[in-house]
């Protein structure tokens, strides 16, 4: 297995996320329909939670369902639904099994009752592992969260005796508090599959500082060495958060 760790320096990140693109494109090369891209996409980000875990990574955000996906023909968006209400109740033995604490970020209440109803119900049931946190990304979107984080703040600083005291006291870690990933590491490595070199409102506001990794290969095809490649090159970047690089050697 690749060493991530060059001369005793830990570098692996945390917090890892993906925006597994390329699907359709996948299912096209193959003569299928896009659903089955998204059931091999599925399978594979199943295999991509236990890789990762096996690696010693301790967070891991896979972006399944964004806000603006709503707008794809319903039949895709049924056909996603479905999809995450059979496999969530299919991989929970593997999640149990492997100690894997399973979370979502997004607003969930939008989703059809059997998806929600699996999604529920795996938070609930890996709630107490501690191996890995697996956190999908359902109905997110980077804006959407920042803007419920502004206006948790305007509700938190109205509560405060003095209400310009409380807004000019608002700092970036203190308004990150309030954003729906309060709890979870800041992103380090964003990688994105597919071919296309863009965010997609994926994790706006740790977007800041994160790593970003751009590959070819298509979502459904990505495999463990694909894994470790993104996470070799991350372990050769020097991550300055604003400094120099003298300060951070
Ligand atoms: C982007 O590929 C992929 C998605 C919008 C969905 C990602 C979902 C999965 C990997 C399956 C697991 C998720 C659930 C909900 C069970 P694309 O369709 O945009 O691909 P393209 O760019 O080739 O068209």
């Amino acid at each position: 297995m690749a060493d991530f760790t060059p001369m005793g320096k830990p570098v692996l990140p945390t917090h890892v996320g993906i925006i597994m693109d390329g699907n359709g494109r996948w299912a096209k090369a193959q003569g299928s329909v896009r659903l089955e891209g998204h059931q091999k996409g599925a399978e594979v980000a199943r295999d991509v939670v236990k890789w990762a875990k096996d690696l010693g990574i301790r967070q891991l955000s896979l972006y399944a369902f964004s806000t603006e996906n709503w707008d794809r023909p319903k039949l895709e968006v049924r056909g996603l639904m479905s999809l995450l209400a059979m496999m969530l109740p299919r991989s929970l033995p593997d999640m149990q099994q492997n100690d894997i604490r399973f979370r979502v970020l997004g607003d969930i209440a939008p989703l059809p009752g059997s998806a929600r109803r699996a999604v529920e119900k795996a938070c609930a049931e890996t709630a107490t592992n501690t191996g890995l946190d697996l956190i999908l990304c359902l109905n997110y979107g980077g804006q959407q969260e920042i803007l419920a984080a502004v206006k948790h703040a305007a509700r938190w600083a109205m509560q405060q005796p003095d209400y310009d005291q409380a807004l000019d006291s608002l700092n970036p870690e203190l308004f990150r508090a309030m954003m729906w990933r309060h709890d979870v590491a800041p992103l380090d490595l964003m990688i994105r599959t597919g071919g296309e070199k863009r965010i997609s409102n994926f994790h706006l506001w740790d977007a800041a500082y994160a790593e970003l990794y751009f590959t070819d290969v298509l979502w459904p095809a990505f495999c463990k060495q694909d894994l470790q490649a993104a996470l070799l090159e991350y372990a050769g970047r020097e991550r300055r958060f604003g400094r120099t690089s003298e300060q951070v050697l």
